[in-house]
């Protein structure tokens, strides 16, 4: 349906866009992408995750693009590095990576007025088999929301796709946060759950673009905002993890925006 006051075309709210659409959205992804990617050698025991925020706002801005993170909602940093039992908003700071540390970085950035986010899971040092588990359920959970993508699905299908495959596993999946639409705008509809029930939620229809997130717990699935009113914990402790993408609906199935070139989307210590 056509949105009374821009015109523009619209499904349950969700704006559906033009084929034309798809290249800027590519170019803003693989840049979020490729900052990822060469995140992966300043990521050691001993190092802070500001020095590595530092370096995420120097390679945002040698590329000629503009981090969506800095100025949004206040927020002053061009990642969000959210360490072991930190689910998701992790502030950089000073503190120093200790071996066997867990860590997503979430970056995204605007090129062209087309916004790309990505995340995904890194370590210090020495990775232990329980956290290894949760990082691999975690990316692999994301992989299966990814293949439910395709017109005819619904969110439902989705979110059910990931929650399935994360209880198999026995572990949890945060209802706290979500993915969201995005494309020239940073967080739009609709919310992209990552747990449902098959056939529930809008239709997913060619055009949509969206970001897919899932946090999932090694414990349970409850969260808590810390007193800096912005750090997203679990409730309980337990070691979290996410990986995210952000893809575009096609006739058949979904396009990634941000799939990593040098292949290093997937745990690189692997
Ligand atoms: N990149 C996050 C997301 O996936 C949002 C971070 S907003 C910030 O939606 F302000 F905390 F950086
Ligand atoms: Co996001
Ligand atoms: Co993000």
């Amino acid at each position: 349906m056509q949105n009374e006051h821009t015109g523009r075309l619209t499904r349950d709210g969700i704006r559906i866009h033009e084929r034309g659409d798809f290249a800027g959205m590519h170019k803003a992804g693989a840049l979020a992408s490729r900052i990822l990617d060469e995140l992966a050698e300043h990521v050691f025991v001993g190092q802070t995750t500001g020095e590595i925020d530092r370096l995420i706002e120097e390679k945002v801005d040698a590329a000629g693009a503009v981090s969506a993170t800095i100025g949004y909602k206040g927020y002053k940093h061009a990642s969000c590095i959210s360490v072991n039992h930190v689910v998701c908003h992790g502030i950089p700071g000073d503190k120093r990576l200790k071996d066997g540390d867990i860590l997503n970085i979430d970056v995204t950035v605007i090129v062209d007025g087309w916004f790309g986010d990505t995340s995904r899971m890194y370590v210090a040092g020495q990775l232990s088999r329980k956290a290894e588990r949760l990082v691999q359920v975690t990316h692999d959970s994301l992989m299966k929301g990814i293949e439910a993508v395709r017109p005819g699905n619904t969110f439902g299908d989705v979110g059910h796709a990931i929650q399935s495959y994360v209880e198999a596993a026995r572990m949890s999946v945060v209802r706290d946060f979500c993915g969201h639409g995005l494309g020239r705008v940073f967080h739009s509809p609709p919310n992209v759950l990552h747990y449902g029930r098959p056939g529930m939620g809008p239709a997913l229809e060619e055009g949509m673009f969206f970001t897919i997130e899932p946090m999932v717990n090694l414990g349970r699935p409850e969260t808590k905002v810390l007193m800096d009113d912005w750090t997203a914990v679990t409730r309980d402790k337990s070691l979290s993890a996410q990986f995210e993408h952000s893809i575009g609906v096609t006739s058949d199935g979904c396009e990634i925006f941000t799939l990593s070139e040098a292949g290093r989307f997937h745990p690189t210590w692997r």
